[in-house]
Protein backbone atom coordinates (compact mmCIF):
# COMPACT_ATOMS: atom_id res chain seq x y z
CA UNK A 1 0.00 0.00 0.00
CA UNK A 2 2.86 2.73 0.95
CA UNK A 3 4.46 1.29 -2.43
CA UNK A 4 1.38 2.46 -4.02
CA UNK A 5 0.98 5.53 -2.34
CA UNK A 6 4.76 7.04 -3.19
CA UNK A 7 4.45 5.91 -6.55
CA UNK A 8 1.30 7.78 -7.32
CA UNK A 9 2.75 10.30 -5.54
CA UNK A 10 5.80 10.10 -7.75
CA UNK A 11 3.38 10.26 -10.94
CA UNK A 12 1.52 13.56 -9.80
CA UNK A 13 4.86 15.31 -9.31
CA UNK A 14 5.74 14.25 -12.48
CA UNK A 15 2.63 15.17 -14.62
CA UNK A 16 2.85 19.11 -12.15
CA UNK A 17 6.55 19.08 -13.25
CA UNK A 18 5.25 18.85 -17.00
CA UNK A 19 2.46 21.20 -16.86
CA UNK A 20 4.55 24.06 -15.67
CA UNK A 21 7.54 22.91 -17.99
CA UNK A 22 4.68 23.10 -20.82
CA UNK A 23 2.40 26.06 -20.75
CA UNK A 24 -1.13 25.20 -22.55
CA UNK A 25 -1.15 25.91 -25.99
CA UNK A 26 -2.14 29.08 -27.34
CA UNK A 27 -3.56 29.75 -30.66
CA UNK A 28 -3.02 33.47 -32.32
CA UNK A 29 -5.38 35.17 -34.45
CA UNK A 30 -4.14 38.64 -35.59
CA UNK A 31 -6.49 40.99 -37.20
CA UNK A 32 -4.47 42.81 -39.63
CA UNK A 33 -5.34 45.77 -42.07
CA UNK A 34 -3.11 48.02 -43.86
CA UNK A 35 -6.03 50.33 -44.02
CA UNK A 36 -7.49 52.28 -40.96
CA UNK A 37 -11.07 52.49 -39.84
CA UNK A 38 -12.05 49.12 -41.23
CA UNK A 39 -13.20 47.44 -37.85
CA UNK A 40 -9.75 46.00 -36.85
CA UNK A 41 -9.89 46.96 -33.37
CA UNK A 42 -14.24 45.93 -33.19
CA UNK A 43 -13.52 42.46 -34.56
CA UNK A 44 -10.72 41.81 -31.78
CA UNK A 45 -12.95 43.18 -28.94
CA UNK A 46 -15.61 41.12 -30.04
CA UNK A 47 -13.65 38.36 -30.60
CA UNK A 48 -12.18 38.01 -27.91
CA UNK A 49 -15.82 38.61 -25.98
CA UNK A 50 -17.13 36.09 -28.32
CA UNK A 51 -14.09 33.08 -27.13
CA UNK A 52 -14.35 34.36 -23.74
CA UNK A 53 -18.24 33.31 -23.67
CA UNK A 54 -17.05 29.94 -25.28
CA UNK A 55 -14.96 29.42 -22.74
CA UNK A 56 -11.39 30.60 -23.57
CA UNK A 57 -9.12 32.60 -21.26
CA UNK A 58 -8.69 35.16 -24.04
CA UNK A 59 -6.27 38.21 -24.47
CA UNK A 60 -5.63 41.19 -26.33
CA UNK A 61 -2.66 42.32 -27.28
CA UNK A 62 -2.56 45.89 -28.79
CA UNK A 63 -0.12 46.90 -31.23
CA UNK A 64 -1.38 49.83 -31.99
CA UNK A 65 -0.05 53.45 -30.60
CA UNK A 66 -3.08 54.77 -30.58
CA UNK A 67 -4.29 52.00 -28.24
CA UNK A 68 -7.83 51.78 -28.69
CA UNK A 69 -8.21 48.20 -27.47
CA UNK A 70 -6.33 49.44 -24.30
CA UNK A 71 -8.65 51.70 -23.84
CA UNK A 72 -11.48 49.80 -24.47
CA UNK A 73 -10.52 47.98 -21.55
CA UNK A 74 -10.15 50.67 -19.32
CA UNK A 75 -13.65 51.61 -20.01
CA UNK A 76 -14.43 47.68 -19.16
CA UNK A 77 -12.92 48.09 -15.71
CA UNK A 78 -16.02 50.59 -14.89
CA UNK A 79 -18.40 48.68 -16.36
CA UNK A 80 -20.87 46.93 -14.09
CA UNK A 81 -22.19 45.00 -17.22
CA UNK A 82 -18.81 43.25 -17.73
CA UNK A 83 -18.76 39.91 -16.10
CA UNK A 84 -16.39 38.03 -17.09
CA UNK A 85 -12.20 38.33 -15.98
CA UNK A 86 -11.62 37.91 -19.79
CA UNK A 87 -10.28 39.13 -22.11
CA UNK A 88 -7.15 40.23 -20.38
CA UNK A 89 -5.65 43.43 -22.45
CA UNK A 90 -2.15 44.63 -22.99
CA UNK A 91 -0.25 47.11 -25.21
CA UNK A 92 3.11 46.14 -26.36
CA UNK A 93 5.24 48.13 -28.42
CA UNK A 94 6.79 45.61 -31.49
CA UNK A 95 10.22 44.89 -30.59
CA UNK A 96 8.74 42.96 -27.39
CA UNK A 97 6.30 41.37 -29.28
CA UNK A 98 8.01 38.04 -28.43
CA UNK A 99 8.20 38.23 -24.94
CA UNK A 100 4.84 39.58 -24.26
CA UNK A 101 3.37 36.58 -26.65
CA UNK A 102 5.09 34.08 -23.79
CA UNK A 103 4.27 36.57 -21.17
CA UNK A 104 0.71 35.92 -21.90
CA UNK A 105 0.53 32.23 -23.19
CA UNK A 106 2.86 31.77 -19.41
CA UNK A 107 -0.20 33.25 -17.49
CA UNK A 108 -2.63 30.56 -19.37
CA UNK A 109 -4.29 31.50 -21.37
CA UNK A 110 -5.29 29.67 -24.42
CA UNK A 111 -6.36 31.99 -27.31
CA UNK A 112 -4.59 35.84 -27.86
CA UNK A 113 -6.29 38.19 -30.69
CA UNK A 114 -3.52 40.61 -31.70
CA UNK A 115 -5.40 43.98 -32.82
CA UNK A 116 -2.81 45.87 -35.27
CA UNK A 117 -2.10 48.94 -36.60
CA UNK A 118 -3.27 50.49 -40.29
CA UNK A 119 0.34 50.46 -42.22
CA UNK A 120 1.55 48.24 -39.94
CA UNK A 121 4.47 47.62 -42.44
CA UNK A 122 7.04 47.43 -39.92
CA UNK A 123 5.53 44.81 -37.35
CA UNK A 124 3.39 43.05 -39.82
CA UNK A 125 6.30 40.81 -40.64
CA UNK A 126 6.58 39.84 -36.33
CA UNK A 127 2.80 39.61 -36.09
CA UNK A 128 2.34 37.44 -39.22
CA UNK A 129 5.21 35.01 -38.40
CA UNK A 130 3.68 34.64 -34.53
CA UNK A 131 -0.23 34.13 -35.88
CA UNK A 132 -1.84 31.60 -36.57
CA UNK A 133 -4.03 32.75 -38.29
CA UNK A 134 -4.32 36.40 -39.85
CA UNK A 135 -8.22 38.10 -40.45
CA UNK A 136 -7.97 40.90 -42.76
CA UNK A 137 -11.46 43.45 -42.23
CA UNK A 138 -12.17 45.32 -44.79
CA UNK A 139 -15.44 47.70 -45.74
CA UNK A 140 -17.24 46.90 -49.20
CA UNK A 141 -15.99 49.88 -51.05
CA UNK A 142 -13.95 49.42 -53.80
CA UNK A 143 -11.14 51.10 -52.57
CA UNK A 144 -11.31 49.33 -49.46
CA UNK A 145 -11.00 46.18 -50.93
CA UNK A 146 -8.56 47.55 -53.13
CA UNK A 147 -5.86 47.89 -50.08
CA UNK A 148 -6.98 44.00 -48.85
CA UNK A 149 -4.27 43.11 -51.40
CA UNK A 150 -0.82 44.20 -49.28
CA UNK A 151 -2.51 42.66 -46.10
CA UNK A 152 -2.49 39.28 -48.10
CA UNK A 153 0.47 39.64 -50.34
CA UNK A 154 2.08 39.89 -46.03
CA UNK A 155 -0.02 36.65 -44.63
CA UNK A 156 0.83 34.76 -48.49
CA UNK A 157 4.70 35.53 -47.89
CA UNK A 158 5.03 34.00 -45.02
CA UNK A 159 2.87 31.24 -45.82
CA UNK A 160 0.05 31.68 -43.06
CA UNK A 161 -3.85 31.20 -43.36
CA UNK A 162 -6.03 33.99 -43.79
CA UNK A 163 -9.21 34.97 -44.72
CA UNK A 164 -10.84 38.25 -45.67
CA UNK A 165 -13.94 39.72 -43.58
CA UNK A 166 -16.80 42.07 -44.82
CA UNK A 167 -17.58 44.86 -42.12
CA UNK A 168 -19.42 47.83 -41.90
CA UNK A 169 -21.97 46.94 -45.04
CA UNK A 170 -24.69 48.97 -45.63
CA UNK A 171 -28.00 47.13 -44.55
CA UNK A 172 -29.98 48.61 -47.15
CA UNK A 173 -28.00 48.06 -50.54
CA UNK A 174 -26.44 44.87 -52.58
CA UNK A 175 -22.96 46.53 -52.06
CA UNK A 176 -21.75 43.79 -49.91
CA UNK A 177 -23.00 41.18 -51.82
CA UNK A 178 -20.83 42.37 -54.85
CA UNK A 179 -17.89 43.20 -52.88
CA UNK A 180 -18.31 39.57 -51.86
CA UNK A 181 -18.72 38.44 -55.15
CA UNK A 182 -15.52 39.93 -56.45
CA UNK A 183 -13.37 38.62 -53.30
CA UNK A 184 -14.46 35.46 -53.95
CA UNK A 185 -13.51 35.67 -57.65
CA UNK A 186 -10.50 37.63 -57.65
CA UNK A 187 -8.75 36.42 -54.79
CA UNK A 188 -7.15 33.56 -53.48
CA UNK A 189 -8.17 34.18 -49.97
CA UNK A 190 -11.74 32.77 -48.45
CA UNK A 191 -14.26 35.02 -47.27
CA UNK A 192 -15.36 34.58 -43.82
CA UNK A 193 -18.96 33.23 -44.21
CA UNK A 194 -20.42 35.91 -41.90
CA UNK A 195 -20.74 39.64 -42.95
CA UNK A 196 -21.01 42.49 -40.13
CA UNK A 197 -23.01 45.33 -41.09
CA UNK A 198 -23.13 48.56 -39.89
CA UNK A 199 -24.68 48.47 -36.64
CA UNK A 200 -24.85 51.38 -33.94
CA UNK A 201 -24.74 48.28 -31.77
CA UNK A 202 -21.08 48.02 -32.37
CA UNK A 203 -19.72 51.77 -31.33
CA UNK A 204 -22.02 51.75 -28.54
CA UNK A 205 -20.50 48.61 -27.42
CA UNK A 206 -16.57 49.94 -27.92
CA UNK A 207 -17.43 52.68 -26.35
CA UNK A 208 -18.73 50.94 -23.37
CA UNK A 209 -15.51 48.57 -22.59
CA UNK A 210 -17.89 45.98 -23.44
CA UNK A 211 -18.57 43.52 -26.79
CA UNK A 212 -22.09 43.45 -28.25
CA UNK A 213 -22.41 39.74 -27.31
CA UNK A 214 -22.42 41.48 -23.62
CA UNK A 215 -24.54 44.96 -24.29
CA UNK A 216 -27.08 43.78 -26.88
CA UNK A 217 -27.39 40.00 -26.72
CA UNK A 218 -30.77 39.49 -28.75
CA UNK A 219 -29.68 42.14 -31.43
CA UNK A 220 -28.46 41.56 -35.02
CA UNK A 221 -24.66 42.61 -34.26
CA UNK A 222 -24.45 39.59 -31.72
CA UNK A 223 -25.75 37.29 -34.00
CA UNK A 224 -23.42 38.24 -36.74
CA UNK A 225 -20.05 38.61 -34.42
CA UNK A 226 -21.58 35.00 -33.00
CA UNK A 227 -21.67 33.72 -36.51
CA UNK A 228 -18.16 34.85 -37.30
CA UNK A 229 -16.74 32.89 -34.88
CA UNK A 230 -18.22 30.00 -34.93
CA UNK A 231 -16.75 30.01 -38.53
CA UNK A 232 -13.58 31.13 -37.15
CA UNK A 233 -14.10 28.34 -34.42
CA UNK A 234 -14.34 25.73 -37.60
CA UNK A 235 -11.48 27.06 -39.12
CA UNK A 236 -9.51 26.81 -35.97
CA UNK A 237 -10.26 23.71 -34.35
CA UNK A 238 -11.91 25.61 -31.45
CA UNK A 239 -15.24 25.47 -28.93
CA UNK A 240 -18.03 26.92 -30.70
CA UNK A 241 -20.41 29.17 -28.86
CA UNK A 242 -22.99 27.35 -27.43
CA UNK A 243 -26.16 29.69 -27.91
CA UNK A 244 -27.88 29.76 -31.10
CA UNK A 245 -28.77 32.34 -33.17
CA UNK A 246 -31.82 34.90 -31.49
CA UNK A 247 -32.51 37.66 -33.81
CA UNK A 248 -34.41 37.44 -36.97
N1 LIG B 1 -19.86 47.08 -38.23
C1 LIG B 1 -19.80 48.32 -37.73
N2 LIG B 1 -20.94 49.04 -37.56
C2 LIG B 1 -20.88 50.30 -37.06
N3 LIG B 1 -19.76 50.94 -36.71
C3 LIG B 1 -18.59 50.26 -36.88
C4 LIG B 1 -18.54 48.94 -37.39
N4 LIG B 1 -17.26 48.54 -37.42
C5 LIG B 1 -16.54 49.57 -36.96
N5 LIG B 1 -17.33 50.60 -36.63
C6 LIG B 1 -16.91 51.92 -36.11
O1 LIG B 1 -15.95 52.46 -37.04
C7 LIG B 1 -14.90 53.09 -36.34
C8 LIG B 1 -13.56 52.41 -36.72
O2 LIG B 1 -13.60 51.07 -36.23
P1 LIG B 1 -12.31 50.42 -35.56
O3 LIG B 1 -11.73 51.36 -34.57
O4 LIG B 1 -12.68 49.08 -35.11
O5 LIG B 1 -11.38 50.36 -36.85
P2 LIG B 1 -9.80 50.10 -36.88
O6 LIG B 1 -9.52 49.40 -38.15
O7 LIG B 1 -9.37 49.46 -35.64
O8 LIG B 1 -9.28 51.61 -36.95
P3 LIG B 1 -7.72 52.04 -36.81
O9 LIG B 1 -7.09 51.71 -38.12
O10 LIG B 1 -7.81 53.52 -36.57
O11 LIG B 1 -7.13 51.27 -35.67
C9 LIG B 1 -15.22 52.99 -34.85
O12 LIG B 1 -15.88 54.16 -34.46
C10 LIG B 1 -16.19 51.80 -34.78
O13 LIG B 1 -17.10 51.92 -33.69
MG1 LIG C 1 -7.89 50.02 -34.23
Amino acid sequence: MDWLASSLFRLFQQAYAASMSNPVPMKIIAIMAQKGGVGKTTLTTNLAIAAAKAGYKSAILDMDDQRSAEYWAALRKRSETAKMPWPNVQGEVPSMLDRAISDIRNRGHDLLFIDTAPNAARAAKAITTAADFILIPTKPGALDIRAIEETMEIADFYGKPAAVVLNDAPTKSSLAEQAAHYIAGSHKYPLAEEILCNRVAFSKAIGSGLGVLELEPSSKAADEVRGLYDWLARKLDLKPIKTSRKAA
